[in-house]
C-alpha cells in the first residue's frame, strides 16, 4: 500500500503495523463482529474511512457525536444491531477502529484503487430499505469509482501501481463462458455485481478490486474525473438495459419513466438514436425539469398525455427507470403492439404483469443487470464530447462528507440532486 504521508495513509499503515491491535482496539464490524476489546482503551477518538463500516446509518452517528463530542465518525452502518454495537462500544471504550478486510489483496487477481472519485447510485438507497437482503451488516457500500492502481496480485497483467482507472460495478471473471458471452453481470466464477453489494465497495478511500484486469478501464487524461465515474455504471446501464434492450430506432417514440440519474442518462443517450420523440415521466417537479433541460422532448407526471399515448399509437420503447411497481404497469400501459419494454429499475416488491390486456399485444420485456460490456464505447463517445454527460454531476463533497452526500442524494427530488460525486480532496 503506497503511503504519501496523508493523516489517512499514516493511519493506514498504523493499522498495518499492528499498532491497532497492540492496543488492541476494540470493534471489527464487517464479518465478526462485534468483538470488543478485553481492556477497555481510552486513546484519541477517531474513525477512518478506510476502517469504517458504513453506510446507512440513520441516527447513530449523530448519537454517537452527542454523547462523545471527540469521537468523529466517517460513514455509515447498515444495521440497527451494528449501530446498537457500536453506541455499547463507544461508552465502554471511547474509540472505535471499524476492521476492514477489504485493503489486502486476497486473491492473485485483485487490485488496490486509490479512490480519487466514488458516488451513490440509487441501488445503495433499495439497499438502505432492505430491498437486497443479501447486503449484509457493516458492508461498504458503493461501486462505481475512479482511482489510482496502487498494489496488484501477481495474476494482475494489465495494471500497474500509478495507472488511474475507472473501477468497473460489475467484476468480470473474463473466462467463465458468460463472461466470454459479455455477460459480466452474470459472471459465474465469483464475479457480478458483488462491489458494495457481497463484498466491500467503493465509498472508501480505497477498495479492492476483483478481477482487476476485466473489471477496469484506464481513464484518458483529457476525460473529466465527474464524466469518468459516471462510466462505472451509470452510462453503461442507461445504454445495455435500457436504450439497446429496448431497441430503440430512428423514428420511435420512447418513454422514459423514472426521470433519475439513470432514467436522465437514457434520454441522453437516447437521442443518438434520432428518435422521433422522447416522453420523461417522472412524479417529482424537479426531476421533469432536469428532464427538460437534458434533451426530453416532453417531461410529465403520468396524466393526459401518458394517457392518450397509452389509448392511442403508444410507445415504440417504453423504458423503466424506477424501480417501482407503479412505473412498471405505466410502461405495459403505454407501451404500443410490437413494441418493447426495457426494465432496468431493481425492483423490491412485485409489479404485477397484467397478462389479461397484454397476451395479444406482441410486446417483448427485457429485464437485467447491467453487463458494463460497453464501457469502451461509451468512454469513446463520452471523450470525443459526443454524450452530454456532465449536468448529471449535480453535487460535489468531499469523501469524509459521506453522510451529507447521502442525505443530499436521498433527497434527490427535493434538492435537485442527480448524481452527487464524493472526491478525495
Ligand atoms: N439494472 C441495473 O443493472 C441497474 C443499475 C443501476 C441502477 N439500477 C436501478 O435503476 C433505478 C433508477 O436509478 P436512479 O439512480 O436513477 O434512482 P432514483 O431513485 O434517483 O430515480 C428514480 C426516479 O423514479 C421516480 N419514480 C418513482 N416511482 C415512480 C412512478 N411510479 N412513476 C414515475 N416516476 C417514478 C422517482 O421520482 C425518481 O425521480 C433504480 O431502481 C436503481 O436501483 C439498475
Ligand atoms: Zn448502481
Ligand atoms: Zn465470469
Amino acid at each position: 500500500m503506497g503511503l504519501d504521508g496523508s493523516p489517512e495513509s499514516l493511519a493506514a499503515a498504523r493499522w498495518a503495523s499492528g499498532e491497532a491491535r497492540r492496543r488492541k482496539l476494540t470493534l471489527r464490524l464487517l464479518h465478526a463482529w462485534p468483538l470488543l476489546a478485553p481492556e477497555p482503551t481510552r486513546v484519541p477518538a477517531e474513525i477512518d474511512q478506510n476502517y469504517c463500516a458504513k453506510r446507512i446509518m440513520h441516527n447513530a452517528q449523530a448519537e454517537l457525536q452527542a454523547r462523545h463530542p471527540d469521537l468523529s465518525i466517517i460513514g455509515n452502518l447498515v444495521a440497527d444491531d451494528a449501530q446498537n454495537a457500536l453506541l455499547q462500544a463507544a461508552s465502554e471504550s471511547e474509540m472505535l477502529v471499524l476492521g476492514s478486510r477489504g485493503l489486502e489483496l486476497v486473491e492473485s487477481t485483485d487490485a488496490i484503487v486509490r479512490i480519487d472519485a466514488t458516488t451513490i447510485c440509487g441501488s445503495d438507497l433499495h439497499i438502505q430499505r432492505g430491498d437486497l437482503p443479501e447486503v449484509k451488516p457493516g458492508t461498504i457500500l458503493g461501486h462505481e469509482a475512479v482511482g489510482d492502481v496502487v498494489e496488484v496480485g501477481r495474476g494482475v497483467h494489465t495494471l500497474r501501481p500509478g495507472d488511474q482507472v475507472i473501477v468497473s460495478s460489475v467484476s468480470a471473471c473474463g473466462h467463465c463462458p458468460l463472461c466470454r458471452d459479455g455477460m459480466y453481470g452474470q459472471c459465474r466464477d465469483g464475479g457480478g455485481w458483488i462491489l458494495g453489494n457481497l463484498v466491500n465497495g467503493t465509498q472508501a478511500e480505497f477498495v479492492r478490486g476483483p478481477f482487476a484486469d476485466s473489471s477496469t478501464y484506464r481513464r484518458p487524461s483529457s476525460l473529466a474525473l465527474d464524466d469518468a465515474v459516471l462510466l462505472a455504471e451509470l452510462l453503461p446501464t442507461a445504454y445495455e438495459v435500457g436504450v439497446r434492450n429496448g431497441h430503440v430506432s430512428p423514428g420511435d417514440t420512447v418513454v422514459v419513466v423514472g426521470a433519475g440519474p439513470v432514467g436522465l442518462a437514457a434520454v441522453i443517450i437516447a437521442r443518438l438514436y434520432s428518435p422521433r420523440r422522447i416522453i420523461a415521466v417522472d412524479l417529482s417537479p424537479s426531476r421533469l425539469e432536469a428532464a427538460a433541460r437534458l434533451g426530453a422532448d416532453s417531461a410529465e407526471v403520468p396524466g393526459r398525455l401518458i394517457a392518450d399515448l397509452a389509448e392511442g399509437p403508444g410507445a415504440d420503447v417504453a423504458i423503466e427507470a424506477a424501480g417501482d411497481p407503479d412505473s412498471f404497469v405505466l410502461c405495459t400501459r403505454v407501451v404500443r403492439a410490437g413494441g418493447h419494454i426495457a426494465n432496468i429499475g431493481m425492483h423490491g416488491k412485485p409489479a404485477t404483469l397484467h397478462l389479461e390486456a397484454l397476451w395479444p399485444k406482441n410486446i417483448t420485456i427485457s429485464t437485467g443487470q447491467v453487463d458494463t460490456s460497453s464501457t469502451p464505447w461509451l468512454l469513446d463517445l463520452v471523450t470525443l464530447g459526443r454524450l452530454p454527460i456532465s449536468p448529471l454531476v449535480t453535487h460535489t463533497f468531499s469523501l469524509d462528507r459521506m453522510q451529507d452526500a447521502y442525505d443530499v442524494f436521498s433527497h434527490g427530488t427535493d434538492t435537485g440532486a442527480l448524481k452527487v460525486v464524493l472526491r478525495r480532496e
